[in-house]
C-alpha cells in the first residue's frame, strides 16, 4: 500500500472515515481480493486528505468490515500507530428469523470488544462506543464491563451512539471515566438537531425528530458530537433528487460549490461543520473520489456566511425559518 508517500501533511482531524461500506462486497462478480482492493483504496484516499480516525462496529458487514481493515493494517506496517480506531458494540443482528435486539449486558460488551480486536488484529480500541441504547441495560453492569476493559488495556476511551442528553447523564453517573463522544445521525437532510433549537415555542416543534438538549448537554460536558449519515447518502451531491425540495437544495449546494471552487460534498459537510456544536462528520462513501471531495469541508465551514447557511437550511427543510 503506497499511502504513506501520498499522504498530505495537513490533518483533517474533524473528519472521521466510516468503515460500514467496507468488507464483503456482496456482488456475484466480485473477484477474490476485490474487498481488499476497495478497502485499501478507501483508506488510502482518507489518509491522503489527512483523515486519521476510523469508525467501525462489530456488526458492519457481518464483521467483514473489521476483518478487511485488519488486513489493510497488516499490509501497511506502522499505520496502526498513526491512526485512531473506534468501534461499537451492543447490537445483535437478526439471523435465521431471529429478532434483532440490543445487548449491553456485561458479557455482550466484553465479547463484542474481544471479537473486534481479533478481527482488526490490534491490541486496543482507542474509542469504544455503545452502539444504541439498550432498554434492558443496567448502568452498574455496563460500567463494570467498561471499567474492566479499560483496566485490561483493551479500550482507551468510551462513548455512546444514538443517545439523548438524559440517557448520557444517567449512564455517566455510574461510570468511572467520562464519556467522550455521542454519534448521532445529523446532516443537511436530517436537520432535526437545528430544528430542536429553532422551533422552540412554535407549533412546528411537534415535528422535531432530535432529542432536545443533547447538543447543549454534550457541549457542557465536553462530549464530541459525531455525525453519521453526514453526506446524507449522496442527496445533494450526485444522487438523483427524489423531490422538488431535494432538487432545490441540490441546486443551491451546486451553486455554492461553484462559487467556492469545491465539490458538492464539501458544501454538504461544511454546512454541518459551520454549526457551533463542532460536529465531526463520519464519511460513509467508499468511493475514493468522493472521499477526496470531502477534504475542503472545514475550509468551507470557515467561509460559509450566515445568509448562505440559512439558505441551505431553509431549502432542505422546504420553508423559511419562522
Ligand atoms: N452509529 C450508528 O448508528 C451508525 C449508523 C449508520 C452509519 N454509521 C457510521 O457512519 C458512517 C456513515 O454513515 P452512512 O454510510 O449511513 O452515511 P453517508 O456517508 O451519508 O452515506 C454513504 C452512502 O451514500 C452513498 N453515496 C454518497 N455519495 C453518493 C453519490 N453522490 N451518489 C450515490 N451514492 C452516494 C455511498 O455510496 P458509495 O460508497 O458508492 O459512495 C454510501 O452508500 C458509516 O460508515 C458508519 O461508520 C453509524
Amino acid at each position: 500500500m503506497d499511502t504513506p508517500e501520498r499522504e498530505v501533511a495537513a490533518a483533517n482531524d474533524r473528519l472521521i472515515y466510516g468503515c460500514m461500506g467496507l468488507g464483503s462486497v456482496g456482488r456475484d462478480d466480485a473477484g477474490p481480493g476485490e474487498e481488499l482492493r476497495q478497502a485499501e483504496a478507501a483508506v488510502g484516499a482518507a489518509l491522503e486528505v489527512g483523515i486519521t480516525r476510523f469508525d467501525h462496529a462489530d456488526i458492519y458487514r457481518g464483521g467483514s468490515a473489521e476483518a478487511v481493515f485488519g488486513e489493510v493494517l497488516r499490509r501497511s506496517p506502522g499505520l496502526r500507530e498513526r491512526i485512531e480506531i473506534q468501534s461499537k458494540v451492543g447490537i445483535r443482528p437478526g439471523r435465521d428469523g431471529a429478532v434483532q435486539h440490543y445487548d449491553l449486558s456485561g458479557p455482550a460488551i466484553r465479547d463484542g470488544v474481544r471479537g473486534s480486536l481479533e478481527r482488526l488484529g490490534i491490541e486496543r480500541l482507542d474509542v469504544l462506543l455503545l452502539h444504541r441504547p439498550d432498554p434492558l441495560a443496567e448502568p452498574a453492569e455496563v460500567a463494570a464491563a467498561l471499567a474492566a476493559l479499560r483496566s485490561e488495556g483493551l479500550v482507551d476511551r468510551i462513548g455512546v451512539s444514538n443517545c439523548s442528553a438524559a440517557q448520557i447523564a444517567h449512564l455517566q453517573q455510574a461510570l468511572d471515566a467520562p464519556l467522550v463522544a455521542d454519534q448521532l445521525e445529523l446532516s443537511l437532510y436530517r436537520h432535526g438537531f437545528v430544528d430542536a433549537g429553532v422551533l422552540v415555542n412554535h407549533p412546528e416543534a411537534v415535528t422535531v425528530d432530535f432529542p432536545h438538549g443533547t447538543l447543549e448537554h454534550c457541549a457542557a460536558a465536553g462530549i464530541e458530537i459525531q455525525a453519521w449519515g453526514a453526506l446524507a447518502g449522496g442527496r445533494y451531491s450526485g444522487r438523483p433528487p427524489q423531490t422538488q425540495q431535494e432538487a432545490a437544495t441540490t441546486a443551491l449546494v451546486a451553486d455554492l460549490a461553484g462559487r467556492y471552487g469545491v465539490a458538492a460534498e464539501a458544501v454538504v459537510l461544511g454546512w454541518l461543520m459551520r454549526h457551533p456544536a463542532r460536529i465531526s462528520p463520519v464519511l460513509g462513501t467508499t468511493d475514493p473520489g468522493r472521499i477526496r471531495a470531502c477534504a475542503e469541508a472545514e475550509a468551507v465551514s470557515a467561509r460559509m456566511s450566515r445568509p448562505e447557511w440559512f439558505a441551505l437550511y431553509s431549502a432542505a427543510r422546504g420553508r423559511p425559518v419562522p
